[in-house]
């Protein structure tokens, strides 16, 4: 059931210069938060940010009440959230959207692409794949290394490899010109710019791979209202908010082939 609640940040971290983190403690009881699920934030504070903004949940403690969100500073709405402190309250509606598919057999093995804003939700997911039994790599990338960010909170959950287009860490190049990119999984899953994510969508369909790819297009209502984030789909448009983000790629091929 979605809900709007005021959390408050218990604690801020900044990740190089365009990203920071937040955890936000509900103060109550916590709705059930499925990974890829995301939240609409209230930007508090400035007149010319009306729109709530969608942010994935990066990280999710149920018995501690807290969830936390990795951000991008691209524009006003994500500035304005990098300049909150310690105590302050922040509106949510959450949760919003289709999650990712976590019902993969213990011993399966499967790969997690992420690049720049993209990798938030990884985290969540990492998570409940590895309590599955699920062997994941998790392969990230970004254009230079402070680029990545938060890449350390992985390493628990699967085995991390890393990308960059200039080099400075890991593979020199894109995710998909990563060698354990080619490998055989069971399942893929991605996150990140689009042209990224067609790019895996489309291998993955070339070597009979399941995948989901989840969409970050531009947002207003959030609930399927607007209709101002649809996608073209196999069966018409959809909402990327109610029918996604994440969609299986079965569905997506007029998506990925354009
Ligand atoms: C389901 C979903 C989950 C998301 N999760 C995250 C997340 O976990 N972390 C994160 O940092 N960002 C995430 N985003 C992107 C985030 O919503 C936008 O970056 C944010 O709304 C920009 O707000 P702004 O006011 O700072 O930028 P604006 O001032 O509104 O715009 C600044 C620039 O950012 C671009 N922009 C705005 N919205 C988007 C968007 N949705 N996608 C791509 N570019 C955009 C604009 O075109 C413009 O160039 C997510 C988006 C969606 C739809
Ligand atoms: S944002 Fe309004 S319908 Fe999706």
């Amino acid at each position: 059931m979605k809900e709007i609640h005021e959390f408050v940040i218990r604690e801020r971290h900044q990740h190089g210069a365009s990203y920071f983190s937040l955890l936000l403690a509900h103060g109550g009881t916590m709705q059930t938060v499925l990974p890829g699920q995301f939240v609409e934030v209230q930007v508090p504070g400035i007149r010319d940010v009306m729109l709530r903004r969608p942010i994935s949940v990066h990280d999710v403690d149920s018995e501690g009440g807290t969830l936390s969100l990795l951000i991008q500073i691209v524009g006003h709405g994500t500035r304005r959230l990098s300049e909150l402190q310690i105590g302050d309250r922040l509106n949510l509606v959450y949760p919003l959207g289709h999650g990712f598919s976590t019902d993969l057999p213990s011993g399966s093995r499967a790969l997690l692409v992420g690049g720049g804003a993209g990798i938030a939700p990884l985290l969540h997911l990492s998570k409940v794949l590895r309590a599955r039994g699920v062997d994941s790599t998790i392969l990230l990338g970004g254009r230079t290394a402070d680029l990545i960010p938060v890449r350390e909170a992985f390493l628990p959950y699967g085995n991390l490899l890393l990308a960059t287009d200039d080099g400075s860490l890991g593979h020199k190049g894109l995710v998909i010109s990563h060698p354990d990119f080619a490998k055989q999984y069971d399942m893929i899953y991605t996150c990140g710019p689009t042209p990224m994510m067609k790019a895996v969508a489309r291998s993955a369909a070339e070597r009979g791979i399941r995948c989901e790819v989840s969409l970050e297009n531009m947002m207003a209502c959030g609930v399927g209202a607007c209709l101002c984030c649809v996608t073209d789909t196999d069966q018409g448009h959809r909402c990327v908010c109610k029918d996604g983000p994440v969609f299986d790629i079965s569905s997506m091929k007029k998506w990925y082939q354009c």
